[in-house]
This record gives structure tokens, sequence and C-alpha cells, in this order.
């Protein structure tokens, strides 16, 4: 299938490593003009090397500042790019414990998955409106929002709060052809993740999800990459679970036998 992106100008937020950097890929591969931004211009530059990439441009700034990222939009206006796909995939790595972080730590988790991407993703629906060429802009939820994961105190509430906040702006942006929504991934082998990960957590992690295995970034980029595309032209302020099945299926594991796998009921 065409999706449709040949020369089309994207911006992928966080594309230094992880789904972002396969959104990068995916994009690329695709034909489109792929702007990279972060933090930090050397992790960029080195995933572009390590990875025989071109960005079309690298835009460095700070999610988790709101100066920074209006600078950003400033630095986007004066060049002139004519962005009109957009891919958020940040944020801070490690867990976010409900007892030891600080109101300062929390508060920084917070601005740089949802603060932050929600402030620059306004700014940009304001630019892409007045551009009049439409677009999409898909930010990174997580399935935290569904319930009590573990260690995911800010994560948690930020994915709750983006999956809240792209039917928000969905709505004021549809009437300018401008989509937004959201992907929220299952457990995906990232470097986030191997960087905590035992084989043995890999295993026990598994073995809950219907498909008995974790996602693949490459995964969740393919499912980010079509939905911004116009060929996901109608999906809109809504967000797109890809976890192997895991938040259907697991709430009823411990009071309900599992149904027979399908092996096992064929003749
Ligand atoms: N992997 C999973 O299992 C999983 C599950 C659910 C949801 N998600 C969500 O999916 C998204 C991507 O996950 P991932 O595992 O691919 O993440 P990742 O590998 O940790 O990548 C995060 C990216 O965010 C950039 N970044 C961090 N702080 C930033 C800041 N202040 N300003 C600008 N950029 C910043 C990082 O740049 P540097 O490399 O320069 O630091 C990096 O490119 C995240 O929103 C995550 O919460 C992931």
């Amino acid at each position: 299938m065409d999706l449709e992106l040949r020369d089309r100008h994207a911006l992928v937020v966080g594309a230094s490593r992880g789904i972002g950097l396969e959104v990068w890929r995916q994009l690329a591969a695709e034909g489109a003009h792929v702007t990279v931004a972060g933090h930090r211009r050397e992790t960029l530059e080195a995933a572009a090397a390590e990875h025989g990439l071109t960005p079309a441009g690298y835009l460095v700034f700070d999610i988790a500042s709101e100066a920074s990222i209006d600078d950003a939009i400033a630095q986007l206006d004066e060049a002139g790019t004519p962005v009109e796909i957009v891919v958020l995939s940040v944020a801070r790595p490690g867990f976010d414990s409900i007892w030891s972080f600080d109101v300062t730590e929390w508060e920084l988790n917070m601005r740089t998955k949802y603060i932050g991407p929600g402030h620059f993703s306004r700014q940009l629906v304001r630019q892409m409106a007045a551009r009049g060429n439409g677009g999409a802009i898909v930010m990174l939820s997580g399935i935290a929002s569904t319930g009590a994961m573990g260690d995911t105190l800010a994560t948690g509430g930020a994915n709750s709060a983006i999956d809240n906040f792209v039917k928000l702006l969905a709505s004021a942006a549809g009437p300018y052809g401008v989509r937004v929504l959201a992907v929220s991934p299952g457990t995906t082998v990232t470097p986030r993740f191997e960087q905590w990960a035992s084989d043995e957590t890999v295993a026990a992690m598994s073995e809950i999800v219907p498909l008995r295995r974790l996602g693949s970034a490459a995964e969740l980029a393919s499912v980010v990459t079509f939905l911004a595309s116009p060929r996901g032209g109608y999906v809109n302020g809504t967000t797109v679970v890809v976890d192997g099945g895991l938040t259907t299926a697991a709430r009823y594991r411990a009071v309900a036998p599992e149904p027979e796998p399908a092996a096992a009921v064929q003749p």
C-alpha cells in the first residue's frame, strides 16, 4: 500500500531512539522529508550515523520547557517548513515511584510526557490551520492509563491526560483539516525497556499477553506511520491501543479460566 507520504514534511520529536527512531526510519522509507527533534542534538546525530538516515533538519529543544517550545515553534515559522505530519514520542527514562518521587520529579515527568507535548501540539495546530493544508499530529500515550501498573505515578496520569487531550484538540483542529490522535503502546522492546528488563522479566511479561510476546518498536511505528499518513485520514480524536491484546484480556484472567488455545480445539 502506498501511504502517500512521498515528499511530505514530517517532524518526529523523540527521534533519537525507540519508537520515535523507528517512525523516522519508516517515514523516510516512504519518501517523507523528516525533521528530527529532541533535547540533545548529539543523540539525534548518533542515531542518524548508526542507522544511515539523513534528516531534512534538526530541531533541538526541551519539550519540558514552555520557553524552549515557543522558541522551537518560532524556528519552524521562520524556516517556513510546511510540516504536515507530527509525531511526539517522548518520555523521561526510568520509573516514577508513587512513594519516592517528590513533587518536582512528578511535575517534570508530567511536563515532559504530557504538558509539553500538549502545548507544542496546540501551537502547531495554529500553524497548520493558518497554512490551510491540513495534517496530522500523533502523540504517544501508553497502557499504564488503564490501571495500576507498577511504578507509573506520572506516566499513568500523563497517558490518561493524553487520551483525553487528543479528543479535545481534535475537536478544535478538525474544522481546519488537522487530525489529532494518540497511539497507546503495550510493553514494547525499546532501549528504555532493555535498560531494566531481565530475560525472566521478559518471559513473565510475555506470558500475560494473549500473543505471548512483547511488541517491537517497528510494530508500534508501523501503526503510527499509517495513522499519520493520508491513508489513516479518517482516524481522529481517539487513542489506538497496540498491546497484543493485553489490556482487553488480562483483567479477567485472575478469575476466569483462559480460553483454550486454538490448537487444542481443532481435530
Ligand atoms: N517502550 C514501551 O514499552 C512503552 C510503553 C508504553 C508507552 N510508551 C511511550 O511511548 C513513547 C516512546 O517510548 P520509547 O520507549 O520509544 O522511549 P525512549 O526510547 O525512552 O525515547 C524517548 C525519547 O524522548 C526524548 N526526550 C526525552 N526527554 C526529552 C525532552 N525533555 N525534550 C525533548 N526530547 C526528549 C529522548 O531523547 P534522548 O535520547 O536524547 O534522551 C528520546 O528520543 C513514550 O512516550 C513512552 O512513554 C512506551
